[in-house]
């Protein structure tokens, strides 16, 4: 006889109560009167830091962050140390992921992007097999990748194409970077960062992304979509019948400018906070379906890196475990609908990245009430911007592969 986990009593989507069944090693039944049922999130964008940089995450504690926050897929990028560019690099991640995911014993789901790199196009077509995408720095940030040149684009984008590559953009403007730098090289202050890549360095590069994707046939996922304008263009594209999807990441729906005030250089990630303005456009975008998913990006650091000085203190927020919770606390104000939750968070990554289907669940308290605390965040950078927000609705229990995980 097959062995069942029963949820019993389950609250489900369409409002009514029902006993769920899943395949698993050992019958277990979980009583879940007061729970509701959603299938377990994806995440299309974490920085698990592997390699390289083990002492700010490592794939042990960026699972275990995941499943606390109902996550059991996530899509890992390759800005690490060295690059994850080439097809043996690519090999080898793989096998450190293996070795600590067993370890820890926690068989989260992944997919990798490979690294463009000018030098090392040609690992696109041996990598395809083993990637979930190839993933275009438009612009610098976090660690070594960036590729900006329209030869390396033009290239890669065709590559992409004929070899049914999706291509997914960080898409801020270099050369726009380096002028405003040095058009406000005179300020030291964290919100200087707001300006240097301002709304135009999002938009010239969002742009030239869709022209590519146009001129050569190319699927394109543009990640962290965070303003008004860069949304115009793809709704356009859209409209056009292009492949073009887009990711809007919490930070820009759940935060904005104004955060500098209380966290000065912690408050840094790329494409950086916007004015609050820019949030409503998100939240349009989320509504007409012009942002198809969410991707946290999870982009750990250390407390100390953060606090170091504008120049020096990196860019990025870990976040993966309120992913959830943020969202879910948007739906209690009456935000945002669980139906497209259930969406953002599972259906359209599931077939924008064509990942297979898989019966993991997680099952929320819709009413629990609490506050956020760096203390209890299983993160290894042990912080979030998010820190003393209090929060409606969190995730209890997530079911991955039929084991029972408690949130
Ligand atoms: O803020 C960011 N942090 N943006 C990125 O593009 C990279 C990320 C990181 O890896 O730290
Ligand atoms: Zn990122």
């Amino acid at each position: 006889m097959s062995l069942m986990i029963e949820i019993r009593k389950v609250q489900t989507i369409g409002g009514h109560r029902t006993s769920h069944f899943i395949k698993s090693k050992t019958d277990a039944v979980i009583d879940a009167e007061n729970l509701m049922l959603l299938p377990a999130l994806i995440d299309p964008h974490v920085h698990f830091r592997v390699p390289g940089g083990e002492y700010k995450e490592t794939w042990a504690t960026g699972a275990a962050a995941a499943i606390a926050g109902g996550v059991t897929t996530v899509l890992d990028m390759p800005n690490n140390s060295p690059a994850c560019s080439t097809k043996e690099r690519l090999l080898a991640k793989i096998d450190l992921i293996e070795a600590e995911l067993k370890a820890a014993k926690l068989p989260i789901r992944y997919g990798l992007y490979l690294g463009a790199d000018r030098r090392h196009l040609n690992e696109m077509a041996a990598s395809k097999k083993q990637i979930v995408g190839l993933k275009i720095y438009m612009g610098s940030s976090t660690g070594d990748l960036l590729m900006n040149d329209r030869s390396s684009l033009d290239e890669a984008f065709q590559i992409a194409a004929k070899n049914d590559i999706l291509v997914a953009v960080h898409a801020e403007d270099e050369a726009l970077i380096q002028h405003n730098r040095k058009k406000y090289a005179d300020r030291a202050d964290a919100a200087v960062h707001s300006l240097i890549r301002d709304p135009a360095v999002a938009a010239k590069a969002v742009h030239l992304a869709i022209e590519l994707a146009k001129q050569h046939g190319t699927r394109l996922y543009i990640v962290h979509t965070s303003t008004r304008e860069e949304l115009s263009l793809i709704r356009q594209a859209k409209k056009e019948g292009l492949p073009v999807y887009a990711e809007a990441s919490p930070h820009h729906l759940f935060l904005n400018t104004g955060l500098y005030s209380k966290l000065s250089t912690r408050a840094l990630v790329n494409p950086p906070l916007r004015e609050e303005k820019e949030a409503d456009a998100l939240w349009e975008a989320i509504n007409d379906e012009t942002i198809d998913t969410i991707g946290t990006d999870h982009a750990p650091h250390t407390l100390e890196e953060k606090n170091a000085p504008y120049g020096t203190a990196p860019s990025g927020f870990p976040s993966i475990e309120l992913y959830l919770p943020l969202l879910l606390n948007a739906c209690a104000q009456g935000k945002i609908s669980l139906e497209t939750i259930v969406s953002l968070t599972h259906t359209r990554p599931q077939e924008i990245f064509r990942l297979p289907l898989n019966d993991d669940v997680v099952l929320v308290d819709l009413n629990k009430v609490k506050t956020v605390d760096n203390k209890s965040l299983k993160t290894k950078a042990k912080w979030s911007p998010y820190e003393g927000m209090e929060l409606k609705g969190w995730p209890r229990y997530t079911i991955l592969r039929g084991e029972i995980y408690d949130c």
